[in-house]
């Protein structure tokens, strides 16, 4: 058997010309191709690659000979691929069909041999498996980075008192670090969904081939060992069509980066002249060009608007897979620019907020005066009335009148003297002030959950157990 046919025709695309009579259009040639793109995860390509040719050489499809010679060229290519070396051509369309045209270049009939029992398909099913399945590890360490950062912090101010909010009014008196402890909590539940996607993902498809399985007596399950996948995907249709794992990782990154713009709406605020509750370290803001007084949060406000194309990805890649007859359909070469693009936006996001977080100082003093401000203590007064046997109603009606006087006077409620107060019930003793006070106010809301600095202090502890057995 000689390597070029024999018969005269047309020169047609060396990888499936066989049955072409013309070559392909010059733009249809760019317009189809993806190695542009594709060849990002060329490292996940030849690593299917080798396990493909072991499983082959076990089963008696290739000699020991055949699968050593391809895994050592293999191993070259890959090196060149890292040195820049390789020369990528549109011409070979993807990242499949140069590095394996560049094999057949190399070691002749035997890099041939490669793709028997084996199609594209079932080849970018498991290259974006093992290329997502790399990603996805960095991105957990970069989250459970970033929750270190977080406790961190919320450990160093877990008796910082601030004003929380309801409907961005004040509301009640929290603590600082209670207030970043929910944000742990949000990224918790975030790191959880991207553990659960890793998962469903973790499975062969190697072996579906182009969509019926193959007439060679592949071993599917030593692949999906070598290539530290759980097990064999179950249905070969199944397995080259669906990209649910690609949906479902840019579900958790657009809850992830929505997540995210919510912490940096709040640093965002919290910076401004008017609010003043922290300070933002020189190296994460940039100045204007124009205000020289000007020192802009940049990074939480990019990342805010990264959540845009992030949500965008996700949108996408439900649309694109949204009515697709089984199996295979080119549409799928769409879903790699947004799931590496999400990639992408996720990890920088992370990064800068990883770095970001543990560097940021409240100041204590400024939380303070605005949670004098919005009469905080309210309900504590009129739990405090309820404790002496006031029925709930009635006690909201004097804390009410109270705070119209308060509002009369210009004083929050802990600043009026014990006689102001008993104008409006006369159950009101000296120990009201314990209530009145913000530490009074945390303190008292010492339960599972609660703001307490003593509870702040054991969820991070909590915390810290549940981090290291990750
Ligand atoms: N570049 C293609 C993709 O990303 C690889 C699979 C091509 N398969 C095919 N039958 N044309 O989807």
């Amino acid at each position: 058997m000689s390597d070029t046919p024999s018969h005269d025709k047309p020169s047609t695309n060396s990888q499936w010309g066989g049955r072409f009579t013309e070559a392909t259009d010059a733009f249809v040639q760019r317009f189809t191709a993806s190695v542009n793109f594709d060849q990002r995860f060329a490292h996940q390509d030849i690593q299917g690659s080798i396990a493909h040719a072991t499983m082959l050489s076990k089963v008696g499809v290739l000699t020991e000979q055949e699968k050593n010679d391809i895994i050592t060229a293999l191993n070259a290519i890959k090196d060149d691929i890292d040195a820049g070396k390789f020369e990528w051509s549109v011409a070979l369309e993807d990242v499949h069909m140069n590095i394996e045209s560049e094999l057949t270049k190399r070691i002749g009939i035997t890099g041939k041999k490669l793709h028997t029992g084996r199609s594209r398909n079932d080849q970018v099913a498991t290259d974006i498996r093992l290329y997502m399945r790399d990603q996805i590890d960095l991105i957990a360490a970069e989250i459970t980075r970033l929750q270190q950062g977080i406790l961190s912090v919320a450990e160093r101010y877990a008796s910082t008192i601030m004003p929380g909010f309801t409907h961005l009014q004040t509301a009640q008196p929290v603590t600082f670090g209670h207030h970043l402890m929910a944000w742990y909590e949000m990224l918790t539940r975030d790191y959880g969904r991207l553990i659960d996607c890793r998962t469903r993902m973790n499975q062969s498809p190697l072996g579906a081939a182009a969509l019926a399985g193959t007439t060679y007596p592949i071993d599917r399950s030593l692949t999906a060992e070598l290539l530290g996948f759980e097990h064999p995907t179950r249905n070969s249709l199944d397995s080259v069509s669906d990209r649910d794992f690609g949906i479902e990782f840019c579900g958790f990154a657009a809850l992830l980066l929505t997540h995210m713009s919510r912490m940096s709406e709040e640093l965002i605020l919290w910076t401004s002249a008017q609010f003043d509750f922290i300070d933002l370290p020189d190296r994460f803001c940039t100045g204007s060009s124009i205000m020289p007084q000007k020192k802009n949060p940049d990074v939480p406000e990019l990342v805010r608007g990264k959540t845009g194309r992030v949500n965008g990805h996700l949108v996408s890649l439900l649309t694109l897979m949204k009515s697709q007859p089984l199996a295979y359909n080119k549409d799928n070469q769409e879903d790699k620019e947004p799931l590496f693009d999400t990639v992408d936006t996720v990890k920088d996001c992370l990064r800068a907020f990883a770095d970001m977080i543990p560097a940021i100082t409240p100041k204590a003093q400024s939380m303070r005066s605005a949670a004098m401000q919005g009469f905080a203590t309210a309900t504590d007064l009129a739990d405090y009335l309820v404790c002496k046997g006031i029925p709930f109603r009635d006690a909201h009606e004097i804390v009410g009148k109270s705070v119209a006087f308060g509002l009369e006077t210009g004083k929050d409620l802990s600043e009026m003297t014990l006689e102001e107060l008993q104008q409006f019930s006369d159950v009101i003793d000296g120990d009201v002030f314990d209530v009145l006070t913000l530490e009074g106010s945390v303190a008292a809301r010492d339960h599972i959950g609660g703001t307490a600095p003593r509870q702040v202090l054991l969820a991070v502890e909590a915390a810290r157990t549940d981090l290291q057995s990750r």
